[in-house]
C-alpha cells in the first residue's frame, strides 16, 4: 500500500508538469479524483484490506497524498486559467501603434496610360474627345473614307460583318472623322481613340481587337506644315524631347497626299539596334491632307476648306513606351505584369 502511495504521489508530479491547458488538468482530475475509476478513491477502498497494525501509517499517508495531490492540482488550474484569459485579452486588444494593412490599390492598364497621355497633350491644344461607336456602318468605316465598294484598300482591313446588315465592326477609328465633321461645322479638332477590329490571327504583334487613336482638323488654309508640326509636337511629348520624325509618302483613300510618320528608335537613340532592325527608325503612325473627296461626302467645300488626319495604334505606342515586345502581354492581364505599372 505505502509503495502505491509513493509511486502515485511521484506519477502524479510527472502528470501535472506536463498538463498545461485547462481540457489537461481536468483529465488529470478525473484520473485521480474521479468517482468511478479514480486512483485515489481507489486507494481509499483498498484501506480495508490493510491489516490492523499499519491501517493508522497507511490512512495517515494517503491522506497527505489526497490533500498535496488536491491542493497542488487546485493551484495549478487557477494558473493556467489565468494565462489563458490573459491571452484572450491580449487577443482582443487592437494594437493602434501597428502599420495599417494597405488597401489593394489597382493600376492604370500601359494602353490606358498612353490614351490618358495622347488625351492630354491634344486636349492642351484645343482638341475635343469623341470616341465614336465601334458597331459602324460600311458607309461610316469605308465608302465616305472613299473606300468604293471594290476598293483594294479594303482587303488590307479584313472585317467582321455582323448578321444584321449594313453593320460591321469598325476596322478603324477613322469612321470619327467623317461621324464628327457631321454633327459639327468647320472648324473641328478631334481626337478619338477606342477599340477596333480585324480578323487576325494572334500573333506577337497583331490581335483581332487592338485600340486606335484618330487625329483630324479642318479648318481654312490648313496645310501639311500644320500636320507636321502637330505631330512632331505629339511624338516629342510622349516619348522625349530628343526624338525626331521623319515621313515617307504614302497611300490612304481619305488623304491626298498620304504620309506614313517614322520617329527615331526610342531604343537606341536612331544608332541603329535589333528592336529597329538596324535603320534608326520605328514606324509611328500614318497620316495626310483629307482627301476633297471626303470633305464632300460631309458636305464641306473642300474649295473654303483643308484639313488633316492621322491615326496610330495605342496597343503600339504602349510597346514602345513600355519596351513589351508581345501584344498578347497587353491583353492578358496578368496581375504581376500590370501591377507593374
Ligand atoms: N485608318 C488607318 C489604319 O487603320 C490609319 C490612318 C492612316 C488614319 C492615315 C488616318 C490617316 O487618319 O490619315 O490603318
Amino acid at each position: 500500500m505505502l509503495d502505491d502511495i509513493t509511486r502515485i504521489s511521484s506519477e502524479f508530479d510527472a502528470a501535472l508538469a506536463a498538463a498545461n491547458t485547462a481540457a489537461a488538468l481536468d483529465e488529470l482530475r478525473v484520473h485521480y479524483f474521479g468517482r468511478k475509476g479514480g486512483l485515489i478513491p481507489a486507494l481509499f477502498s483498498r484501506l480495508k484490506e490493510v491489516p490492523k497494525e499499519q491501517k493508522k501509517d497507511a490512512g495517515d499517508a494517503l491522506n497527505k497524498l489526497r490533500d498535496r495531490l488536491e491542493s497542488e492540482l487546485k493551484e495549478k488550474q487557477e494558473r493556467v486559467a489565468a494565462e489563458e484569459a490573459k491571452r484572450k485579452e491580449s487577443r482582443d486588444i487592437i494594437d493602434v501603434t501597428l502599420p495599417a494593412r494597405l488597401p489593394n490599390l489597382g493600376h492604370l492598364h500601359p494602353v490606358t496610360i498612353i490614351r490618358r497621355e495622347m488625351e492630354t497633350i491634344f486636349s492642351e491644344m484645343g482638341y475635343s474627345l469623341d470616341p465614336g461607336p465601334e458597331v459602324e456602318t460600311d458607309w461610316y468605316n469605308f465608302e465616305a473614307l472613299n473606300f468604293t465598294p471594290d476598293h483594294p484598300a479594303r482587303d488590307t482591313q479584313d472585317t467582321f460583318f455582323l448578321d444584321v446588315e449594313p453593320y460591321l465592326l469598325r476596322t478603324h477609328t477613322s469612321n470619327v472623322q467623317i461621324r464628327s465633321m457631321e454633327n459639327h461645322t468647320p472648324p473641328v479638332k478631334v481626337l478619338s481613340c477606342g477599340r477596333v477590329y480585324r480578323r487576325d490571327e494572334i500573333t506577337m504583334r497583331r490581335s483581332p481587337m487592338f485600340h486606335q487613336a484618330e487625329g483630324f482638323l479642318v479648318d481654312k488654309g490648313i496645310h501639311i506644315g500644320h500636320l507636321r508640326a502637330t505631330l512632331e509636337h505629339f511624338i516629342k511629348r510622349l516619348f522625349g524631347a530628343d526624338s525626331k520624325m521623319r515621313m515617307r509618302p504614302s497611300f490612304f483613300p481619305f488623304t491626298e497626299p498620304s504620309a506614313e510618320v517614322d520617329m527615331s528608335c526610342v531604343f537606341c537613340k536612331g544608332a541603329g539596334c535589333g528592336t529597329c532592325s538596324q535603320t534608326g527608325w520605328m514606324e509611328i503612325l500614318g497620316c495626310g491632307m483629307i482627301h476633297p473627296q471626303v470633305l464632300r461626302n460631309v458636305g464641306i467645300d473642300p474649295e473654303e476648306w483643308s484639313g488633316f488626319a492621322f491615326g496610330l495604334g495605342l496597343d503600339r505606342c504602349a510597346m514602345i513606351k513600355f519596351d513589351i515586345p508581345n501584344i498578347r502581354t497587353l491583353f492578358e492581364n496578368d496581375l504581376r505584369v500590370l501591377q507593374q505599372f
